[in-house]
């Protein structure tokens, strides 16, 4: 049975305590609910891995509370140092040397050099950070494969979700951006976009004053995030780019393309990113096929057209 705990300070020291006791422990972040566990305990990351049913060579995210502690596990140069002090607390997440004598247990980074750490900025988030008084792993707190949840009922699902699976999920409502953080890594010295996600890479090239690489993927042998190609995935099938509904099907609109759901009735990218995971649990809990309206690809589209043409893959 998965315990559901408030976002209050019962619920703050019951987190901490699971986590101390080494329990993989859910909590909202701004992005989407992550599953948390100390990075430093070996035993409670191989407990994340193990719920998840995460295939061992994907390494995980450290959640820190501020940007003295990330120092401490990571090395940071100026441009590093830029972006952090840019986006931090938010939804960026830098992949960067890892500190020798850290301490953070190898399965965190699967044995790599580098470590990915991010400074959340949703209030439970750091309270929980705060209150364990420690690094925190947290990959997406959805099975492996699946859809990213952005509300506690996504995560307690026993069928889509972790429920009867993980001791307990904090519940703060539901996560504000509603995707993945955006992940820069170095390639060849150079500053790379990772992964599309919550901070547009406009952005981030407007802080660097120069553009990101962006480094083809390799699906076989993942050494950059998200790269399985098929990820983020519903049980029914998706079709991408529709501009109305087939027989059967159900259309998840986006402006002038209206459905029986609409990522934002608008067209605005904030909105329709923060619905996207919620409308596809809910569209996938139906059980039809799915067409989604096209999106276009700038600021925070390219992170809902990433995340879409995963879930439309064929797995
Ligand atoms: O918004 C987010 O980033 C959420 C919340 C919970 O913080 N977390 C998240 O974690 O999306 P996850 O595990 O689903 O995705 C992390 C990605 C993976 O695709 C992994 O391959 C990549 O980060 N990653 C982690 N460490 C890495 C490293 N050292 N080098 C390259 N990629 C890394
Ligand atoms: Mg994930």
């Amino acid at each position: 049975q998965t315990l559901i705990l408030g976002h209050d300070p019962a619920g703050l020291r019951a987190a901490a305590d699971l986590l101390a006791q080494g329990e993989p422990v859910a909590i909202p972040t701004e992005t989407v609910y992550g599953l948390a566990g100390d990075a430093r305990n070996p035993r409670a990351v191989a407990r994340i891995y193990q719920a998840k049913g995460r295939p061992s060579f994907n390494p995980l995210i450290v959640h820190l509370p501020d940007l003295a502690a990330a120092e401490r596990i990571a090395v940071f140069d100026d441009a590093a140092l830029a972006l952090a002090r840019a986006f931090w607390p938010g939804a960026l997440t830098l992949v960067l040397p890892l500190r020798p004598g850290a301490g953070i247990a190898s399965l965190v980074t699967a044995g790599l050099d580098t470590v990915a750490i991010r400074v959340p900025a949703h209030p439970a988030a750091q309270a929980v950070l705060r209150a364990f008084g420690g690094p925190l792993a947290a990959p997406s707190a959805n099975p492996s494969g699946r859809i990213s949840p952005t509300a506690a009922a996504h995560v307690a699902d026993p069928e889509s979700g972790l429920g009867g699976r993980i001791a307990a999920v904090l519940d703060a409502g539901a996560c504000p951006v509603g995707v993945e953080s955006t992940i820069v890594g170095w390639v060849e010295g150079r500053p790379a976009l990772l992964r599309p996600g919550g901070v547009a890479a406009e952005a981030i090239e407007a802080v660097l004053g120069r553009p990101l690489a962006r480094p083809q993927g390799n699906a076989e042998a993942p050494t950059a995030p998200g790269q399985l190609t098929s990820h983020y995935a519903p049980r029914a099938s998706l079709r991408l780019n529709a501009e109305a509904a087939r027989p059967g099907e159900l259309l998840i609109g986006f402006g002038p393309v209206a459905g029986e759901m609409t990522l934002s009735e608008t067209g605005d990218l904030t909105e329709a990113a923060s619905r996207l995971f919620d409308l596809l649990h809910r569209a996938d809990a139906e059980g039809r096929p799915i067409a989604v309206a096209p999106v276009p690809d700038q600021g925070l589209g390219a992170a809902i057209n990433d995340r879409l043409r995963r879930a439309a893959a064929p797995r």
